[in-house]
């Protein structure tokens, strides 16, 4: 598994042309150019290991350091990383005036090393280290000075300078984040952020050689090991616990997207081989600072790790960690008479994050803690341990969640859900947001704008056909339901009805965002379902749920149930729950969709469908 992860970790999958079929010539001629997709893509070193040149990136090309010799076609360097990938149509030539130029179809220029001085001579060394020479023979520029995110054998990375990790496994632009060669002389890993910008609190790996002597530099050595050099040529201290060569290797270090940094190695006795890891800096995943935003934490799991919104937050773009997450409720101001009363402090054992506190208190106890938080309308959370109280206010940075910690973090968040979730549907929004509920009324035009003109058809259902839309300007997900059933109901109504749905927040109740009602349109947003409904779960062998999972559901379907007939504002009969009508969330909770409706419909038809569901309904309930 570990092997089969590394494999797609590393393998590059990219169109070449056969390098073979080149000749193995390390020297650039003056005015020999490559274009992406023919023989020529590439110039080869000596040792046919390493190839200058195109490699495929998205849709189109980059220019770049690759293992031509090895199948993974392994990217260890990109030139001008940050700029887009060209189009088939681009060629890279090294001019007759001696300068590495890349021409795209439009017209646009970039210069591979170096513009002001004319080079006459290039060459794509063994090393992988691409070199332009003056007429006398001296190196004018050599991409090893220029690294990315990669150091290959014999590579150093000199005061001042930086590896900066890659976006994704596939986008070699800049990633998240950056391992410094700081001139002090220690080697520190941070987040990608300017200098300026960085204190010590955001380092997460540091050599500790601060101090040492300045302008040292680390050396990845041909022996395959790695050190710290100071300025007079002295091994100041191994990076690494030993040396890792290996017959017929060939390794690489780099810092990974997940921002640890690695040493792999590769052996090219077999076929069959792939990448291996044989040393990183850290073991724990969740390390890297910046992995998760703000007012989240993270945990490591059997994938890695995951970003959690901390209790009262959602993602603020889903699934983007780095986006971050917001509270999902509106906070009262500290002028509000009534804040306190509406609050609750939830726990997370074993979690803590960077921020320094605003206050500090001594307590006897947790409870204490949190009685303390309660009664300051400015505390949003705050860390206990061992009779310490730390106060903190949002937004919170670098959360994590390890058993080795002994803090608990403490969330205040508002109890009372009937607050208005904070979502972004639209500018035009904030007039709804003054009413009780936060229910949008779409038009039909921006209903078929947000499902790609009812492309993706997710499910039929007793009311009408539902589709799969994003809201465009927040990327979120919602199921939008074409109602196709005629509706006894006019207009003024209708928005009733919806307001009376829409006022339901219940984490077993599928959330009604918003409606349109446009001559004879009648449609429904609301919050998507990633898997499916319970009739999915049930009725299909390889999802089966576990008996605690299927009590769980029960349980679920029961406190949705007794919420609409017995705790919201306006009691709602569902009428025809069925395994169809209950959808099941990321984190398997069952949740009820379609309540409500019954009442829009004629009352035949709501006769009808009670008569035909009651049964179906009750023989699912056995199943569960
Ligand atoms: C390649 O270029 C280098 C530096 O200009 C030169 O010393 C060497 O002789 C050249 N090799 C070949 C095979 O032309
Ligand atoms: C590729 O480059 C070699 C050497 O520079 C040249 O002899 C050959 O004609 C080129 N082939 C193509 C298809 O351009
Ligand atoms: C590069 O590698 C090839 C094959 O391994 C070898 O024949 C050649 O001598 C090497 N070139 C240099 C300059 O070491
Ligand atoms: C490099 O380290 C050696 C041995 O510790 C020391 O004698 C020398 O002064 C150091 N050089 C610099 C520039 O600090
Ligand atoms: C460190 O390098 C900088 C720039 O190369 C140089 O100006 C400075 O004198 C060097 N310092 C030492 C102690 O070698
Ligand atoms: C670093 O490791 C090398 C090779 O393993 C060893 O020869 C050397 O003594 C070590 N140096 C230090 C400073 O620990
Ligand atoms: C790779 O192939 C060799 C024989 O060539 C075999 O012994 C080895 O088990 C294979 N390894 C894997 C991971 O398939
Ligand atoms: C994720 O969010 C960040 C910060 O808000 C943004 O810069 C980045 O482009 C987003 N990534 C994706 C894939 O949407
Ligand atoms: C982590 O949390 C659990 C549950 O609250 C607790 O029992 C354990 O002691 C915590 N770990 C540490 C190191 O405090
Ligand atoms: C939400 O909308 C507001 C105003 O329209 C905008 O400033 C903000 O950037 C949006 N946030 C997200 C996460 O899209
Ligand atoms: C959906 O459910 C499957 C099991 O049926 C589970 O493995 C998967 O993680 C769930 N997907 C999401 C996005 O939660």
């Amino acid at each position: 598994m570990a092997c089969l992860r590394l494999l797609l970790l590393l393998a590059f999958v990219l169109l070449f042309a056969s390098s073979d079929a080149q000749r193995r010539e390390s020297n650039i001629s003056l005015g020999s150019f490559l274009t992406p997709q023919d023989q020529n893509s590439s110039w080869l070193s000596n040792s046919g290991l390493y190839a200058f040149g195109f490699y495929k990136q998205g849709d189109g090309f980059s220019v770049g350091i690759f293992m031509a010799g090895i199948p993974q076609k392994t990217v260890v360097w990109t030139a001008n990383r940050d700029s887009p990938p060209v189009t088939r149509d681009a060629t890279l030539q090294f001019t007759s005036e001696g300068r590495l130029v890349l021409r795209s179809t439009t017209g646009e220029e970039q210069y591979i090393g170096v513009q002001d001085r004319p080079a006459s001579s290039a060459s794509m060394l063994n090393s992988s280290n691409l070199v332009l020479y003056s007429s006398n023979g001296m190196r004018i520029w050599e991409s090893f000075n220029y690294p990315t995110d990669t150091l290959l054998p014999s590579q150093y990375l000199r005061a001042e300078n930086m590896l900066v990790s890659s976006a994704s496994e596939s986008d070699h632009s800049s990633g998240l984040f950056c391992l410094r060669m700081q001139s002090d002389g220690n080697l520190v890993q941070y987040p990608a952020k300017p200098l300026s910008t960085l204190t010590t609190s955001d380092a997460y790996y540091a050599s500790g050689t601060n101090g040492r002597g300045d302008n040292m530099s680390l050396v990845f050595d041909a022996g395959i090991y790695l050190y710290l050099l100071n300025s007079t040529g002295v091994n100041i201290m191994n990076i690494t616990d030993r040396q890792y060569l290996i017959e017929d290797g060939v390794y690489l270090m780099r810092i990974d997207v997940d921002g640890i940094f690695r040493l792999y190695s590769y052996s090219r006795r077999h076929s069959n081989s792939t990448w291996s890891i044989k040393w990183s800096s850290s073991n724990d995943k969740c390390s890297p600072k910046g992995l998760c935003g703000f007012n989240m934490y993270c945990i490591r799991n059997d994938q890695g790790t995951d970003c959690k919104c901390l209790p009262g937050f959602d993602f603020a773009i889903k699934g983007n960690w780095s986006s971050g997450c917001e509270r999902n409720f509106v906070a009262d101001t500290c002028t509000d008479e009534r804040s306190s009363l509406d609050y609750n402090i939830e726990e997370l054992p074993n979690t803590s994050w960077e921020n320094y506190p605003y206050s500090t208190l001594q307590v006897q106890e947790k409870e204490g803690c949190k009685q303390a938080c309660s009664d300051d309308c400015n505390c949003e959370a705050e860390i206990y341990t061992e009779g310490e109280c730390r106060k903190q206010r949002l937004p919170l940075q670098y959360g994590r969640r390890s058993l080795d910690d002994s803090n608990v973090a403490l969330i205040k968040w508002k109890r009372n859900f009937y607050a208005y979730k904070k979502i972004n549907l639209s500018c035009q929004d904030v007039e709804l947001m003054g009413d009780e509920v936060s229910l949008r009324s779409f038009t039909y035009e921006e209903l078929e704008k947000m499902t790609d003109g009812f492309k993706e058809e997710i499910g039929k259902e007793s009311f009408g056909t539902v589709y799969k839309g994003t809201i465009l300007n927040s990327q979120k997900e919602v199921a939008v339901k074409k109602l196709d059933i005629v509706l006894k109901e006019g207009e003024r109504e209708f928005q009733n009805e919806m307001k009376a749905i829409g006022r339901t927040h219940h984490k077993n109740l599928v959330r009604l965002l918003g409606y349109c009602y446009e001559g004879a349109n009648r449609l429904l947003v609301y919050e998507y379902m990633s898997n499916g409904s319970l009739a999915d779960t049930l009725f299909k062998p390889e999802n089966k749920p576990c008996w605690e999972e299927r009590l769980g559901i029960a349980c679920g379907i029961a406190r949705g149930i007794l919420y609409l007939h017995e705790e919201c504002a306006t009691q709602i009969i569902h009428c025809d729950i069925k395994p169809q009508n209950i959808l099941i969330d990321e984190y398997r909770r069952a949740k009820i969709s379609d309540f409500g409706l019954a009442k829009l419909l004629k009352p035949d038809q709501t006769k009808t469908y009670t008569g035909i569901r009651g049964t179906r309904g009750s023989y699912a309930a056995e199943r569960i």
